[in-house]
């Protein structure tokens, strides 16, 4: 397992997706240290909680702004985001039911992943028609 830590490579240049992936990332890394550290039950499902929680806003922040600014692959973008908070959720729901059963490196490797390649890989396509959504509500 190897720790995600926020590159400047994954920065977008759009300040509130990049803050919202920087907390993204800080919110894994919480928990993680979290778990190193012994922390109870009750607060490790909270920092899930949070994890979970996040990635939904941040996904609804994303899509409102592909949606101003007229990116054509929304869709397939949004259904990226289905798909990935599906499986957050899914994890979470795992850990409710069973925490002593709940794989908390294999909820790492899966966040890290997808944060790191889905910022890389599909997140940047979105900045020119992010940019241009937030100049025209500027204008
Ligand atoms: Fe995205
Ligand atoms: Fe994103």
């Amino acid at each position: 397992m190897t720790v995600l830590r926020w590159e400047s490579a994954m920065q977008l240049g759009v300040p509130a997706i990049d803050a919202d992936h920087k907390r993204l990332v800080g919110l894994l890394n919480q928990l993680h240290y979290a778990v190193i550290a012994g922390e109870d039950e009750e607060g490790i499902g909270r920092l899930l909680e949070d994890l979970v929680g996040y990635t939904q806003t941040h996904f609804a922040r994303e899509e409102d702004l592909m949606e101003r600014g007229g990116y054509p692959e929304l869709q397939h973008h949004r259904q990226i985001h289905e798909r990935l908070a599906d499986r957050m959720q899914a994890f979470r729901d795992s850990f409710l039911q069973s925490p002593d059963d709940f794989d908390m490196h294999r909820f790492y490797d899966f966040v890290s992943g997808w944060l790191l390649h889905h910022v890389l890989g599909e997140d940047m396509k979105l900045k020119p028609y992010v940019e241009r959504a937030i100049n025209v509500a500027c204008a």
